[in-house]
């Protein structure tokens, strides 16, 4: 038997962790909790949390542990099928077999290749946004940088990615925005969000279905061609409901999570001036300060696993069932694995967040993600002599999704 002791700590710190204030500031509560191990198990919480970085790591590996999916969600939620938004068809929500097919035919759409060569059309859009930037910011008038930069970026670069013509833009945007509205639940009441959410996935279906009519008729190079030709190979290689699905999940996966770190990025620039200027100068190389601002303020800051047979994780014993959290922005701030985990420094040597996961389910659009923000910062630098704060940012509600609401800035 444990000293009983042990377990009031981490009950009470997982406590403070889950209030709206600690959302502002997550990492003393993460700094208390890696004091305690590497994970816990409260008894008065139904879930197991890890923290550790080691342990979230190995977690990610390890086939025991899976994504809930429908499995979990029949245990959860058991009317989610009746909501088109929480479809499961895709590689985020797939385990074994089916992931790994599922998986396979996208990283194949999603290639270096492809990637690379979107590189003009992300320098491009940077530069249109940020004329746009100067001009609604001219005369020093505060502007928001979330609203005119970091939510646009990278849904036009999905957009660019899938294949989604000019003339259908106006019309994508606040779907994808309804789409992303979902995650964010806490803020309204989460039934609202959800009905928002499949309004938008209904409608998504939609117009990704013509789409696909539309690029089986007439190939481009895009994404949404190639994934009809592997649709159409015709021995059920993805099924419509898997091509729907992870469409929307590209628009899911990559469009908060990257405005995030846009947002991050800037303001931690704000925040340390001289930091700033070591980047403009580039005695700060732009890839290494994207790579410290993904640890330091990680844009997903946990994900999911569900046990399916007994295991162990960081020292304690997991059953079959259990709900596993696995804390990825604590697991960056780890001091058992990064040298004084809470000073920001883009020339660490020991680098190796987890802020895009790992394992099986690495995340796909890390590259994209690097790409959009390595050539973004570099920009904004460039085109604003001087960028200051603006008034008081406001973050996103809850712990899952770490980044602002609003960032407004003047610039000079
Ligand atoms: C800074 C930006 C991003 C961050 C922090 C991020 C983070 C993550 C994380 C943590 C996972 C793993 C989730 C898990 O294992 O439970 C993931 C998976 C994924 N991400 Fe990203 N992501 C970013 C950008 C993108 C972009 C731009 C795209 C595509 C346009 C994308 C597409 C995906 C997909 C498809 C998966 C699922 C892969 C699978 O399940 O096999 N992500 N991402």
């Amino acid at each position: 038997m444990g000293d009983p002791r042990d377990e009031v700590q981490p009950a009470e710190i997982l406590r403070a962790l889950f209030t709206s204030d600690a959302a502002d500031n997550p990492y003393p509560h993460y700094a208390k909790l890696h004091a305690t191990g590497e994970a816990c198990h409260p008894s008065q919480w139904s879930s197991v949390f890890v923290t550790g970085y080691s342990a979230i790591e190995s977690a990610l590996r390890d086939p025991v542990f899976e994504v809930p999916g429908a499995t979990g969600l029949d245990e959860s939620f058991p009317a989610w099928r009746e909501h088109p938004s929480m479809s499961k068809h895709s590689v985020i929500d797939l385990n074994g077999a089916e992931h790994t097919r599922v998986r396979g035919l996208m990283s194949g759409a999603f290639s270096h290749r492809r990637v690379a060569s979107l590189e003009s059309a992300i320098a491009v859009t940077t530069a249109d946004l940020l004329d746009d930037m100067a001009e609604r910011g001219a005369n020093r008038e505060p502007i928001d940088f979330m609203a005119h930069f970091a939510y646009l970026l990278p849904v036009i670069v999905i957009c660019d990615l899938i294949g989604i013509p000019q003339a259908d833009r106006e019309t994508f945007r606040p779907l994808a925005a309804d789409l992303v509205a979902g995650l964010l639940g806490e803020r309204r009441r989460a039934e609202d969000a959800l009905a928002v959410a499949d309004a938008a996935t209904v409608r998504l279906n939609d117009y990704f279905a013509a789409l696909a009519g539309e690029r089986r008729e007439h190939p481009r190079d895009d994404l949404v061609s190639v994934l009809v030709q592997i649709h159409d190979t015709g021995d059920g290689r993805l099924s419509d409901a898997e091509l729907l699905a992870n469409l929307n999940t590209l628009i899911l996966a990559g469009f908060l999570t990257t405005t995030n770190l846009l947002g991050n990025g800037l303001w931690l620039m704000l925040s340390d001036p001289p930091m700033a200027a070591g980047v403009r100068e580039a005695t700060i190389q732009a890839a290494d300060f994207v790579e410290e601002t993904l640890r330091y303020e990680a844009p997903v800051q946990m994900t999911v696993r569900r046990a399916t047979a007994p295991a162990e994780i960081g020292g304690l014993p997991v059953s079959a069932g259990d709900q596993v959290v696995l804390l990825i922005g604590a697991g960056n701030r780890d001091p058992r694995r990064f040298a004084s985990p809470d000073r920001f420094d883009p020339q660490r040597p020991d680098p190796g967040a987890l802020s895009f996961g790992g394992g099986s389910h690495f995340c796909l659009g890390a590259a994209l993600a690097r790409l959009e923000a390595t050539i973004a910062f570099p920009a904004l630098l460039a085109r604003f002599r001087a960028i200051t704060a603006a008034g008081e940012a406001t973050r996103l509600p809850g712990l899952a999704f770490r980044g602002f609401e609003s960032l407004p800035i003047c610039l000079a």
